[in-house]
């Protein structure tokens, strides 16, 4: 073989392992069509971004992706495997999500709403639990290990005994974060985490997402602020009314003109690229509404 045609049959370079792919997905309620026929692909190490006007379907779109919805059309793929649309199921299969408004356990302390997290990864729901012996001890001690681990990696190392109800929102967010992380996944979604943060929080957030990538995840995060997402990330899709309207690097799409359209819009509903400065909602758990 010759070098040329050596290096016509070599792959150009060797791509990271892809760990999500999602094929054609739709969701659909009623006559809406929330998502339309959407593509997405992840691959290891790598920092997707996912933006596009209100209403443009990106939460419905990880919500095809987590389970949480079981999409009208199409097939999700993590490391091979096609996941079934069920959300314990994805969490084992190691995807873990936050939520646009945060939902966290209020009369909760903060390494117990972690706790809560690992608990898809111990047989705490199991007969061992009940029992109560050594075995439930001693994974209850590992549990609480590992979450004041990650409450020291997110930078909440002193609030351990905090409950989570009293924490700066700023905290909440990144309690939220921990407890994503404690199901330890492979791929950590992250639906608006900076929404209504402060430049600094932002800031202090963009570093933890670099740092969880750098410790081996991929990541996923649907962001407003633009220079968040074209500082932070390695590709950038844009949604616009449920369609992937452009796909490529932050260069590509910071300066395509239908991204900038979509943003700007003509009509009176016509969002702002930047984010609010008024914080999302914080939605306590069904038990702490009771
Ligand atoms: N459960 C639902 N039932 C009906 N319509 C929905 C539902 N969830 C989302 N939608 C609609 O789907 C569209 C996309 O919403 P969403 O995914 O929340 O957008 P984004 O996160 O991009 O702002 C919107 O028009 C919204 O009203
Ligand atoms: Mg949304």
């Amino acid at each position: 073989m010759t070098a040329t045609a050596h290096a016509a049959s070599a792959p150009a370079r060797t791509d990271p392992k892809v760990v999500l792919e999602a094929k054609g997905v739709i969701m659909r309620f009623g006559g809406l069509v929330a998502v339309d026929d959407v593509d997405m692909v992840v691959r290891e190490g790598e920092i997707v971004g996912l933006i596009g006007p209100n209403g443009a379907g990106k939460t419905t779109f990880f919500n095809c992706l987590t389970g949480m919805y079981k999409p009208t059309e199409g097939t999700v793929t993590f490391e091979g495997s096609v996941l079934p649309p069920k959300p314990r199921a994805v969490v084992k299969a190691g995807m873990a999500r936050t939520f646009q408004n945060i939902r966290l356990f209020g009369n909760m302390t903060a390494l117990e709403n972690v706790m809560v997290g690992r608990y898809c990864r111990t047989s705490a729901m199991a007969l061992t639990s009940i029992v109560r012996g050594p075995k439930f001890r001693h994974e209850e001690a590992a549990t609480r290990q590992r979450a004041q681990e990650l409450l020291d990696f997110v930078g909440l190392g002193r609030t351990t005994e905090h409950l989570a109800r009293n924490l700066p929102y700023g905290d909440q967010r990144r309690l939220e974060i921990a407890r994503a992380l404690a199901t330890d996944p492979k791929l950590l979604l992250l639906d608006e985490p900076t929404a209504g943060m402060n430049p600094k929080e932002t800031q202090e957030t963009m570093d933890l997402i670099f740092k969880i990538r750098d410790s081996g995840l991929a990541v996923v995060v649907i962001e407003h602020d633009m220079r968040f997402i074209f500082t932070l990330c390695d590709r950038v899709l844009c949604l616009v009314r449920g369609a992937l309207l452009v796909e490529g690097s932050p260069a590509t799409v910071q300066s395509d003109p239908r991204v900038i359209e979509a943003y700007i819009g003509t009509g009176p509903d016509a969002p702002a690229p930047t984010p609010t400065a008024e914080r999302p909602a914080v939605s306590l758990s069904k038990e702490e509404q009771a």
